[in-house]
């Protein structure tokens, strides 16, 4: 072992590993981007980081191999100790929190992990600067820049992160918060942090004890960092979350690829650019999806001025029909939409559904599916479904491709949707959803609504699709009430 270690061959080989696993990267990405591929796509992408877990820690075991006298801590037993601890606990939490997380609770849990991508760059970024190693001129200048922007991003990401997380679970308020001048603190703290650069970069005294002055305007910046992640994110309102959420995703990868420029590792700075740039992308998307501005996420608002309403409005009375009905309805039909939302998820309806569709299929009915760039609480949710379910992927369509042939639809059914199906969002511009293209359910001949109660959806706003004349509210468990259609079915 120690002669393995000790070779020259050794950091080729780390490479070699490396560029492997950068690629079976690229290729986990390029399969999880279509269902057909997306489980090829998973075991690409855990090939990839079991290579890159094997390297590293040889690389990290050869350099603690080496002689190094007076430093007890790079021992090698002692470093393959901490590594293996690291990695048991971080195994344990894992595993118990995949074994137990529900597939509603997932967007909150990959915002606290995004969390920790950014609490490990500001880590990572205080060890660099306070261990630099043997660095000079020109290149102890970039590496201070690199430790810098690591650490303001990484604190960015971290308290955003956190805001995101608390806002999902519903354990923060989802109303946006407005302060004082709306986004010119954000500004300030970014002409500061400017500021603070130049000093951090340029200060080589020394504190008293022998600690480098430049430690000051480090700290300063990620306190001002800190309160911006948070700013940024408690000043978006509920319903555009879904965006923040990969901004977030995108912010964590560029934090894992600084951190790979402070730590000179090659494949994190490749993996970390992975991440950042397809989570821009994806928020670039969803951007696009929400009729929002791109550049207006990331200044931490969406809008001109953030201003809502908040007016309560009086829509009449609503009407309410029963399964059996429902049947009758569905059984007389020539086409039927069934647009899912976050309720079919809540209620685990996708099964009913697929074999409500399986039967109405076979009796000649033309179903589709209509679905929500935002429906559920996160990116391709109610797709993940319904492939569990085994709906054909053939009649499973975005909005884009449904929503001129509501005009020729005989019944929709909402399921578990309502942000997504309400007209306010095109009718009503004080609206906290105005301009968000949704499902226009409201053409069709009948529309079905399943849910609990006349509840709002969540960015808290009544949907006025419930009191059209053409729309009829089926009250309970969405798989409860499905399983009743499908048992009332001739
Ligand atoms: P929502 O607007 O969240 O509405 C879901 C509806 O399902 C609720 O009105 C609820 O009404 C009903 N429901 C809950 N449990 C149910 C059950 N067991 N049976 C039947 N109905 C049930 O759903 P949506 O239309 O999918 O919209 C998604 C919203 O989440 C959007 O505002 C979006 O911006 C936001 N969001 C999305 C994401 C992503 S990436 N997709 C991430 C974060 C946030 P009752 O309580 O009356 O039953």
């Amino acid at each position: 072992m120690s002669d393995l270690l000790a070779s020259d061959r050794l950091p080729g080989f780390v490479q070699a590993c490396y560029i492997i696993a950068a690629i079976l990267f690229i290729a986990a990405l390029a399969g999880l981007s279509k269902h057909t591929s997306a489980k090829s796509g998973n075991v690409a992408g855990m090939l990839g980081m079991a290579l890159a877990l094997v390297a590293t820690i040889l690389l990290a075991a050869r350099q603690a191999s080496l002689p190094d006298p007076g430093d007890d801590w790079r021992s090698l037993p002692v470093t393959i100790g901490l590594i293996a601890v690291a990695m048991t606990i971080g195994a344990v939490i894992g595993l118990r929190r995949a074994k137990t997380v529900e597939m509603t609770g997932m967007p909150e849990l990959v915002a606290i992990l995004h969390s920790f991508v950014g609490i490990a760059a500001v880590l990572v970024g205080f060890n660099s600067f306070l261990d630099p190693g043997e660095l000079s001129g020109a290149l102890e200048r970039i590496h201070s820049v690199e430790v810098f922007i690591g650490v303001f991003i990484g604190a960015v990401t971290f308290t955003g992160s956190i805001v995101a997380f608390l806002k999902l679970s519903a354990k923060m308020k989802s109303a946006p918060m407005m302060l004082p001048g709306r986004h010119l603190p954000n500004l300030a703290i970014l002409v500061a942090s400017a500021a603070l650069m130049g000093w951090f970069v340029t200060d080589h005294g020394e504190l008293a004890g022998g600690v480098e002055r430049a430690l000051i305007p480090l700290v300063l910046m990620t306190t001002l960092a800190l309160v911006l992640g948070f700013h940024l994110v408690a000043a978006i309102g509920g319903g555009d979350m879904p965006v923040v959420v990969s901004m977030l995703n995108s912010y964590s990868g560029w934090a894992a690829a600084a951190a790979g420029f402070m730590l000179s590792n090659d494949l994190l700075i490749i993996t970390g650019s992975l991440v950042g740039s397809s989570g821009a992308i994806l928020s670039y998307i969803m951007c696009k999806a929400m009729n929002r501005s791109f550049i207006s996420v990331i200044a931490g608002g969406f809008g001109s001025d953030g201003a809502v309403t908040g007016e309560v409005r009086d829509y009449g009375e609503h009407r309410e029909i029963g399964a059996a009905e429902t049947a009758e309805l569905l059984a007389d039909a020539r086409s039927v939409v069934i647009t899912p939302g976050y309720g079919m998820a809540v209620a685990q309806a996708q099964y009913p559904v697929a074999e409500l569709t399986a039967k109405l299929r076979a009796k000649g009915v033309n179903v589709r599916f209509g679905i929500h760039p935002v429906a559920g609480r996160l990116p391709g949710h109610m797709n993940v479904l319904l492939a569990e379910a085994r709906v054909p992927y053939d009649i499973v369509l975005e909005m884009d491709e449904i929503n001129d042939d509501f005009d020729e639809t005989d019944v929709v059914l909402v399921i578990g949707a309502n942000d997504t199906v309400n007209p306010a969002a095109l009718d009503e511009p004080g609206s906290p959803i105005a301009g968000m293209p949704v499902l226009e359910v409201w053409r069709a001949r009948d529309v079905v609504v399943f849910k609990r109660s006349m509840a709002t959806g969540y960015a808290g706003v009544q949907n006025p699709l419930f009191f059209k004349d053409n729309s009829r509210m089926l009250f309970g468990d969405a798989k409860d009430r499905v399983e009743d259609i499908v048992r009332a079915l001739p």
